[in-house]
């Protein structure tokens, strides 16, 4: 039987380690018959070599989402590797460490700003920036953290991860016509080098098992991978503008 995403050809942005959601996305993505580029930011030998512990090596190229050479010339340098792109993974966000655990009243706007255009305008920026090599039917996935409460710890990112959510909607709402979709998958805790940097993520993280209905396991970004794929496919062709918990459950209790 083919792969879920035979002959698609996906950039997938945010590997950084080999617990990277990304890297698992593209695991996955791999295993299911997709043609993977990558994109690294800051430190990319660690990328490359990362990017070598993936069933097929994949090609790296450097995006940092704050530099805008970068981002208008990210269409011709992906097209040295694909002709043109059926899918994208958004999976970058950073907040300075004021705006993460920190009192959030005292978080000064620079570092707020930072981590608002990082973690939220470059969904936007991506998007336009891969503009070119997408068609008809293609899919354009973000990573967000539940942000309709405020959690522990999370502070600004969850400001920011709210403007995400709205950025995701009117993304759909303008690239829906050209027959592009734009969906969120919003993940629970996973042990990655982004959830290292929060101060309180054992806050966050602790008791996500014991209260999801279906378990939680924050070592394994598997289950988020999988769920990044659907997306990426083309079994959800009419869903736009949307999030898809990916949480074990707990979106949806109460207590
Ligand atoms: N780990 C979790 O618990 C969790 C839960 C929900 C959502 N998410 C989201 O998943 C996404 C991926 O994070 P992760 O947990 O895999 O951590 P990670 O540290 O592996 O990935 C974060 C990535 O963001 C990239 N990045 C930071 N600044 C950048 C810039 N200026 N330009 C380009 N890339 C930049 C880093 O290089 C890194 O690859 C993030 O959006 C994160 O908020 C994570």
């Amino acid at each position: 039987m083919p792969g879920l995403l035979e002959g698609k050809r996906l950039l997938i942005t945010g590997v950084i380690t080999d617990a990277s959601i990304a890297f698992h996305a593209a695991k996955v993505a791999q295993e299911q018959g997709a043609k993977v580029v990558l994109t690294g930011f800051g430190r990319m030998s660690l990328v490359e070599r990362i990017a070598k512990r993936l069933p097929e090596p994949a090609p790296v190229i450097e995006l940092d989402v704050q530099n805008s050479e970068h981002l208008d010339t990210l269409a011709d340098r992906v097209r040295e590797h694909v002709d043109g792109l059926d899918g994208v993974l958004h999976a970058i966000a950073f907040a300075p460490q004021t705006c993460l655990g920190s009192p959030f009243l005292d978080a000064p706007k620079e570092d707020v700003s930072v981590a608002v255009e990082v973690s939220a305008y470059s969904f936007k920026s991506l998007a336009m920036a891969c503009l070119p090599l997408l068609g008809e039917g293609s899919s354009i996935v973000g990573l967000d953290f539940d942000a309709r409460v405020a959690w522990p710890a999370y502070n600004w990112m969850g400001v920011a991860k709210a403007a995400l959510e709205s950025v995701n909607r009117y993304l759909a709402r303008d690239l829906g016509p050209k027959g592009i979709r734009v969906n969120l998958v919003s993940a629970g805790p996973l042990k990655t080098m982004a959830a290292k940097s929060i101060p309180g993520f054992s806050e966050l993280e602790g008791g996500w098992g014991d209260r999801a209905p279906l378990g939680w396991n924050a070592e394994d970004a598997t289950p988020v991978a999988k769920s990044i794929c659907a997306l990426l496919s083309d079994w959800l062709p009419a869903t736009t503008g949307s999030m898809v918990w990916v949480d074990g459950g707990v979106h949806a209790l109460g207590i």
